[in-house]
């Protein structure tokens, strides 16, 4: 059986780390693309990377490069290229520039890869997976965020630390756009099987979401010279994984939504079902009423930062 090929655009922290995790677990074969003006970043890590496999004991190739056509025919591109947010500077001070580059990756993606699954990572990332829908014109099935995953996996892991248990334990959902207003779902929420609202009170399960909301912004203030990137590559790993051994996992990833939740064309955090098609299900839940407040608010912010991209590349 062929190996898949992974390309990831961008060969920063994020993609780099990404990289890191997909060869260490065998998903398939690596291409690491970043701009010219980084001569030989991208292919010193990429060998960097390879020579650590006789040690770890990974077949994968690895491959750095600033040329597209090692990319082409790629089966899923990773996007990570961008500018990293700063201490004091929200996602959404990225947004004009980084629509600018996904913008040009995502031509290049619909070029040379054209039936692949894209996972975007670059933030604002709401807005950077709807330019690069708008821009490859690829099926919504093949065009997905990253976002849910990671936020996630930081309410599991403070819900951990809070309790004391092994965050393999702890279950858990979480909507909306990865920013401020994304809405952990404490009733698709549990440990052990027991739903959480009987291990933590109410205001204390609170305090634990808004630390989640917070969860990058927090890191950001600790590093003082970028955001953060284990975490978000392992979860783009785990994207990865699913559609390349075609898991059927059921996370939350930013999914285009239509008619879904009532969304109407835009990509938000939802559970979906993630196979080697991409977005094979998008599960719809039944929100009560505070949640789907909260998730309404953010959907709302979501179209108002895709307005703003479009209007600033009009
Ligand atoms: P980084 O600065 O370490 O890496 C970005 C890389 O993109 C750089 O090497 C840069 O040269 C490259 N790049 C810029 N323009 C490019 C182009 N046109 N083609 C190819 N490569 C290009 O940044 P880092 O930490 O890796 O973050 C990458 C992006 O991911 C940022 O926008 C960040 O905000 C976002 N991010 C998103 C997360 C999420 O959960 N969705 C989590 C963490 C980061
Ligand atoms: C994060 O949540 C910066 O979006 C990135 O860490």
């Amino acid at each position: 059986m062929r190996r898949a090929k992974i390309s990831i655009i961008g060969a920063g922290n994020v993609g780099a780390t990404t990289a890191h995790w997909c060869a260490a677990a065998e998903l398939g074969d690596v291409v690491l693309l970043d701009i010219p003006a980084t001569e030989g970043m991208p292919a010193g890590k990429a060998l960097d990377l390879f020579q650590a496999a006789p040690i770890m004991g990974f077949d994968a190739r690895l491959t750095g490069t600033t040329d597209w056509a090692d990319t082409a025919g790629s089966d899923v591109v990773v996007v990570t290229a961008g500018i990293a947010r700063k201490p004091g500077m929200s996602r959404d001070d990225l947004l004009s520039t980084n629509a600018k580059i996904v913008g040009d990756v995502a031509a290049r993606i619909r070029d040379t890869s054209p039936q692949a699954v894209v996972i975007v990572v670059s933030n604002p990332l709401d807005a950077m997976v709807q330019r690069t829908f708008q821009v490859t014109g690829f099926p919504p099935q093949r065009v997905i965020g990253q976002a849910g995953i990671l936020d996630t996996a930081r309410f599991r892991a403070f819900l951990a630390m809070e309790l004391g248990v092994s965050v393999e334990d702890i279950s858990a959902m979480l909507l909306g756009g990865h920013g401020d207003t994304m809405v952990p779902i404490p009733s698709c929420t549990s440990v052990g099987g027991i739903p959480v609202t009987q291990l933590i009170p109410a205001d204390r399960l609170e305090s634990i979401i808004t630390r989640t909301r917070n969860g990058g912004a927090e890191i950001v203030a600790l590093l003082k010279t970028g955001s953060a990137y284990y975490a978000p590559a392992a979860a783009t790993a785990q994207m990865v994984e699913a559609v390349v051994r075609d898991k059927k996992r059921l996370v939350p990833c930013a999914a285009y939504c239509d008619k879904e939740y009532g969304v109407g064309g835009y990509f938000v955090g939802v559970p979906v079902i993630l196979g080697s098609a991409g977005i094979e299900k998008i599960i719809e839940l039944d929100l009560l009423a505070g949640e789907r407040a909260a998730f309404d608010k953010s959907i709302a912010a979501v179209k108002e930062l895709v307005s703003v991209m479009n209007r600033l590349s009009a």
